[in-house]
């Protein structure tokens, strides 16, 4: 049967043992590695995992924007709606970016144009794929400004990204993004540069929007805490791997991986004394251009066996839905 047959309604986004390398002077970088995971319609999808775990390049995998060179999908495949976007042709990408595929990025003063007011860039977004005249844009604009809660909406069209605080600037960027109406939100760290209250406004800004349309969300972030407050369902992503995955209860009380058992040691916890140590990671994410053998987490593994160091695990799924990508959990040394 082939893969369209197959298309599940209610799975938006497959991303189906997907490699991409970065071919740089010093090597092959292998930031993404065999990755499988999907979106169903209207749920919020957690990607969390230390800095360079291959978060941002499975994204930019997503929306085909990879550099190429240095960078190329090698293989795999990411499904839409049931049809692989590496077949589809750049003008059918850029349609689907803009008007099905939204992205949100951690700094949005390098995502919006400095030289545009609010108004004149989000006008030309709606023009650009809706039939509607100027005023019937500015008029979207400024609805979309009072959705995502900025005060004063229709004064503040005529100002321009600078104009805004770093909180401000970051719900423009995400009525930017909802001017296509989009299926899919991809949200790369969108409250990291913000401050803890104005990152609480945004994500429960995102959750409203999540349940008014439906919209399904990737949230993309190293801050599991993030993930409890937001997600259905979470990956837990670990040098170019998917570790675990799961729905977030199942994740947060019976993790398996050992890796996401100690990225959950790492949230601060509400009853700690100030002067209690943060538990961290020991060691450190490593260069994906010689990534160790076998299991990549097992030299920082506090329950590592001989065997890890030898064997690439496969993923199990131990209940429905619930997969994880570690020797404790499969069969494999036996069949050895
Ligand atoms: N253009 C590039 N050229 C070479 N290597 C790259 C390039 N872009 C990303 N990489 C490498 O790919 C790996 C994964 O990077 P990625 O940006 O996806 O990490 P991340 O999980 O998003 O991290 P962070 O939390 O810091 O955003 C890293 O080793 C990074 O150095
Ligand atoms: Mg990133």
């Amino acid at each position: 049967m082939s893969k369209e047959e197959t298309f599940d309604e209610n799975i938006i986004l497959k991303v189906d043992d997907l490699h991409t390398y970065f071919f740089t002077e010093d090597g092959v970088v292998k930031a993404v590695d065999g990755v499988t995971f999907d979106v169903q319609r209207g749920e919020v999808l957690g990607l969390v995992g230390e800095s360079g775990s291959g978060k941002s390049v499975t994204a930019m995998s997503i929306l085909r924007l990879i550099p190429q060179p240095p960078g190329k999908i090698i293989s795999g495949d990411v499904l839409w709606k049931g049809k692989s976007i590496l077949e589809v042709p750049e003008s059918g990408m850029r349609s689907i970016r803009g008007n099905q595929i939204a992205v949100v990025f951690q700094d949005p003063l390098t995502s919006l144009n400095p030289v545009l007011t609010i108004e004149d860039q989000i006008n030309e977004a709606i023009m650009l794929h809706q039939q509607v005249t100027k005023d019937e844009a500015t008029e979207k604009t400024r609805t979309l400004l009072d959705l995502v809660g900025i005060p004063d909406a229709g004064k503040r069209l005529k100002d321009y990204p600078w104009q805004f605080s770093g909180g401000m600037r970051q719900r423009v960027m995400i009525a930017l993004a909802l001017s296509c109406n989009p299926d899919l939100l991809i949200a790369d760290e969108p409250t990291t540069a913000l401050d803890v209250t104005i990152q609480a406004q945004v994500l429960d800004l995102m959750r409203d929007l999540k349940n008014r349309f439906q919209t399904s969300i990737i949230l993309i972030t190293h801050d599991i805490g993030v993930i409890a407050e937001m997600c259905d369902r979470v990956a837990v992503m670990y040098a170019g791997n998917i570790v675990e995955i799961g729905d977030v209860v199942t994740i947060f009380k019976e993790p398996k991986h050992p890796y996401t058992k100690a990225l959950l040691k790492s949230i601060p916890d509400a009853n700690a004394r100030r002067d209690d140590e943060l538990y961290s990671i020991p060691g450190t994410i490593p260069n994906l251009i010689n990534p160790p053998t076998g299991c990549r987490f097992h030299p920082r593994c506090s329950e590592a066996m001989p065997e890890c160091s030898e064997i690439i695990p496969d993923t199990i799924e131990l209940v429905p839905g619930h997969f994880v990508k570690c020797l404790l959990f499969t069969n494999q040394i036996k069949k050895k």
